[in-house]
C-alpha cells in the first residue's frame, strides 16, 4: 500500500518535471500572435500580449536589410545582425529566429551558447573553422565548412565560429527560438557586471591573480 503510493507520486512528480523541461519555445495555440506593446486593441496568449489579428499586417512579418554586412571593425573582427521577435513582432510564440553573421579575414565567432535555441548554419562566402564541445565529458565536433556547407550547434553546447580565409567570410543561421539568448564565455566569465570574485576565476582557471586581473580588464 505505502509501496504503491510512493510510486505513484513519483510518477506524478517525473511527469511535472519532464513538463516543465520545455525543450523549445511553447507551441502557438493559434496562427500567429503579434507581440505589442500595451493592451489596446489585444489579446492576451500565452502569457502575452498579442495585437488584434484584426489589425495585423503583412509588416508585422516583415525586415528588411539582412543584405548589409554590419561593421566587423572590432577586437573579434565579428558581427551579428539577429532577427528575432525584437526586430519581427510576427515571429512572437513561432519558435524561430534568424541571424546574418559577418567576418573580416581571421575573424571569430568566440564560443558562446544558445540558452534556449538549436542553432542550423550555412555558409554563404569564405570558409570557416566550426565547432562544439558536448557537456561532460567535454568532446570536440569540429569542420571546415565552404560555401553552401551547413551545421548544427545542439541547444545550450559551448560553439563557435573561425574565419580561417584571407577574405570576408558571410553565414546566415536559423535559430529554434523567437529570442535565443547568448553566452559569450569569456565575457560571461570575465566580464560580469559586478565582477565575478578574483579568487573564484583564479582557481576555476587555474591562472595566477595577476592573469586574471589582465583578463577582467579586457572584457
Ligand atoms: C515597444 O516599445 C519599445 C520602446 O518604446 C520600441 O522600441 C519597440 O519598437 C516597441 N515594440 C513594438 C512591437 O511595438
Ligand atoms: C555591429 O554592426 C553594427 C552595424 O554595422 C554596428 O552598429 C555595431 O556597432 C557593430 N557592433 C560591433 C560590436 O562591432
Amino acid at each position: 500500500m505505502m509501496k504503491g503510493a510512493l510510486f505513484l507520486v513519483t510518477v506524478a512528480l517525473l511527469a511535472l518535471a519532464s513538463s516543465l523541461a520545455s525543450a523549445s519555445d511553447p507551441s502557438p495555440l493559434q496562427d500567429f500572435c503579434v507581440t505589442i506593446n500595451n493592451s489596446n486593441s489585444a489579446v492576451f496568449v500565452n502569457g502575452k500580449f498579442c495585437k488584434d489579428p484584426t489589425f495585423v499586417t503583412a509588416n508585422d512579418f516583415f525586415f528588411s536589410g539582412l543584405n548589409i554586412p554590419a561593421n566587423t571593425e572590432n577586437k573579434v573582427g565579428f558581427n551579428v545582425t539577429l532577427v528575432n521577435v525584437d526586430k519581427i513582432p510576427g515571429l512572437n510564440t513561432l519558435g524561430i529566429s534568424l541571424a546574418r553573421l559577418d567576418f573580416a579575414p581571421y575573424g571569430l565567432d568566440p564560443p558562446h551558447t544558445h540558452p534556449r535555441a538549436n542553432e542550423i548554419l550555412v555558409v554563404v562566402e569564405g570558409t570557416l573553422y566550426v565547432g562544439f564541445v558536448t557537456s561532460n565529458p567535454n568532446k570536440l565536433f569540429t569542420k571546415v565548412l565552404n560555401k553552401g556547407d551547413v551545421f548544427v550547434f545542439p541547444v545550450g553546447l559551448i560553439h563557435f565560429q573561425f574565419n580561417i580565409g584571407q577574405t570576408n567570410a558571410v553565414a546566415f543561421a536559423g535559430l529554434s527560438s523567437q529570442n535565443p539568448g547568448v553566452i559569450t564565455i569569456a565575457n560571461a566569465v570575465f566580464g560580469s557586471n559586478p565582477p565575478i570574485n578574483p579568487d573564484v576565476l583564479v582557481k576555476a582557471f587555474q591562472l595566477d591573480k595577476n592573469v586574471v586581473d589582465y583578463l577582467q580588464k579586457q572584457f
